[in-house]
C-alpha cells in the first residue's frame, strides 16, 4: 500500500508533509530502500566515494548541548595538529587512494583565517588533483571568500535542525539558527559546493522538525547531505538522553536519495557506531560516500563528539582496507577519485 506513495516520491522527488512523516517511520521499508538504491545506482553506479577526514583540532569555543567537544567539557584533553602533521596525514591519505581531504575541527579561533588559507594552499600545491573540503564552523563571509580564493571548493556545515524552537533547545543563546543559515547561503553564494545536514533523534526532535529539515534542504539544494543518529556523550548536558534510531536514519537516507538524486550522502561513522553493519546498511539505503579518519591514531580518542566512536584505535591504512572489504561485501567498490557531484543520471 505504501508502494504507490514511494513510486510517487521516486517520480516527483517530492511528497506531502504527511507522506514524509509516514515514510520516516515506515516499519517495513524494504521497498523504500529498493527504490532509493535504484536511484543511487542510476547516478553513481556501484561507486562509493571516499573522503579522508583530518580532525585537526578538538578545541571549540561553542557549547552545543549535544557535543563532547563543547568548551565547557573539561574532561577532554585538547589537541591541535601542527600544519606539518596535517600535511603528513594528507600525504599518507594520498598514498592510500584518497583524493579529497576534509579538514574538520571545532570552532577554534587559534587557527586564524590566514593560517587556514595557508594550509589549504599547501594541500592544493602538494596534491593538485585533490579537493580540499573545510568543516570548521561559522566564520565571516570574508573568511569564507579567502578560503575559496586559497583553493577550497567544498564546505560542510550541518544546519543541525531547521526549526528555531528546536534549535534553541540544542544550543546556548549565543548561537542562532539564523546565523547558521546565513553562513550556508554565504558559502553557496561564494561558489562553494555546500554540505549540510542534521542529527536524527536529537533530544526533543519531532517528526515535524524532520520535515522542516527536509524542506530547508529543498530550499538550499546542497551538494552534500550528512545525517547521522544522535549518540549521547556522557560529559554533556544530554549525556543521559537516548540515542537516535538507526532505522529512522536509514529511512531518512533513502528519502533523501529520492528527493535529492544527485546528492553526495555519506554513510556516517555515527551509523557505524550504533550498529556494526550500520555503514553497509546506509549504502544499501542510498548513501554513496564514506569518510574514514586520517588523523594520527594517538589523537583519535580525543575527538570525542559522542561516546564509543569506532575506528579510534585503528591506523588509516586499516580503516581503508576495512572499508574496502565492507563495501565489496555488499557489491560496491571504493573508487580512487575526487568524487564530484553528478547532476545527471549516468545510466537508466
Ligand atoms: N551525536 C551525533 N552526532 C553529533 N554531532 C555532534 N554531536 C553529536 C552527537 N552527540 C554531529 C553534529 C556536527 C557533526 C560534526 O557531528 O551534527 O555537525
Ligand atoms: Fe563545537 Fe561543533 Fe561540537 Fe558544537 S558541534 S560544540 S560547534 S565541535
Ligand atoms: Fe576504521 Fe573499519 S573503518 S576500522
Amino acid at each position: 500500500m505504501f508502494e504507490c506513495v514511494i513510486d510517487k516520491l521516486f517520480a516527483t522527488k517530492n511528497a506531502s508533509d504527511e507522506v514524509l512523516k509516514l515514510l520516516i517511520d515506515l516499519d517495513d521499508a524494504d521497498y523504500l530502500y529498493k527504490r532509493a538504491l535504484e536511484r543511487r545506482v542510476a547516478y553513481y553506479d556501484h561507486d562509493v566515494f571516499t573522503r579522508g577526514l583530518i580532525e585537526f583540532t578538538n578545541y571549540c569555543k561553542n557549547n552545543c548541548y549535544y557535543c563532547g567537544l563543547r568548551a565547557q567539557n573539561h574532561n577532554v584533553e585538547r589537541y591541535r595538529l601542527t600544519p606539518e602533521e596535517i600535511y603528513e596525514c594528507a600525504d599518507e591519505g594520498y598514498e592510500l587512494g584518497y583524493r579529497t581531504f576534509v579538514l574538520q575541527g571545532g570552532e577554534d579561533m587559534y587557527f586564524s583565517d590566514d593560517q587556514i588559507c595557508e594550509i589549504v594552499r599547501r594541500l592544493k600545491s602538494d596534491h593538485p588533483d585533490c579537493a580540499v573540503t573545510l568543516s570548521i564552523g561559522e566564520r565571516e563571509r570574508e573568511a569564507y571568500q579567502a578560503f575559496y580564493d586559497a583553493g577550497a571548493r567544498r564546505y560542510l556545515l550541518r544546519h543541525e535542525t531547521a526549526n528555531d524552537a528546536h534549535y534553541v533547545k540544542l544550543h546556548p543563546k549565543e548561537m542562532s539558527l539564523a546565523h547558521r543559515k546565513q553562513c550556508l547561503w554565504n558559502l553557496k553564494d561564494i561558489g562553494f559546493q555546500v554540505g549540510s545536514g542534521f542529527m536524527v533523534g536529537s533530544p526533543f526532535q519531532t517528526l515535524d522538525d524532520l520535515v522542516a529539515d527536509l524542506r530547508f534542504l529543498q530550499e538550499l539544494q546542497p551538494d552534500m547531505i550528512g545525517i547521522g543518529p544522535f549518540i549521547p556523550q556522557a560529559d554533556t548536558p544530554f549525556g543521559d538522553q537516548q540515542a537516535g534510531s538507526v532505522k529512522r536514519t536509514l529511512n531518512l537516507v533513502a528519502i533523501l536519495r529520492l528527493m535529492f538524486p544527485y546528492a553526495l550522502i555519506p554513510s556516517t561513522t555515527a551509523l557505524g557506531t550504533l550498529d556494526p553493519k550500520g555503514r553497509e546498511l546506509g549504502i544499501l539505503a542510498g548513501a554513496n560516500v564514506v569518510m574514514p579518519n586520517l588523523s594520527p591514531t594517538r589523537f583519535r580518542k580525543l575527538y570525542a563528539i559522542y561516546d564509543n566512536k569506532i575506528c579510534t584505535g585503528d591506523e588509516s591504512a586499516q580503516c581503508r582496507h576495512c572499508l574496502e572489504k565492507r563495501v565489496e561485501s555488499i557489491g560496491f567498490h571504493l573508487v580512487v577519485d575526487r568524487g564530484d557531484v553528478r547532476r545527471e543520471a549516468v545510466k537508466l
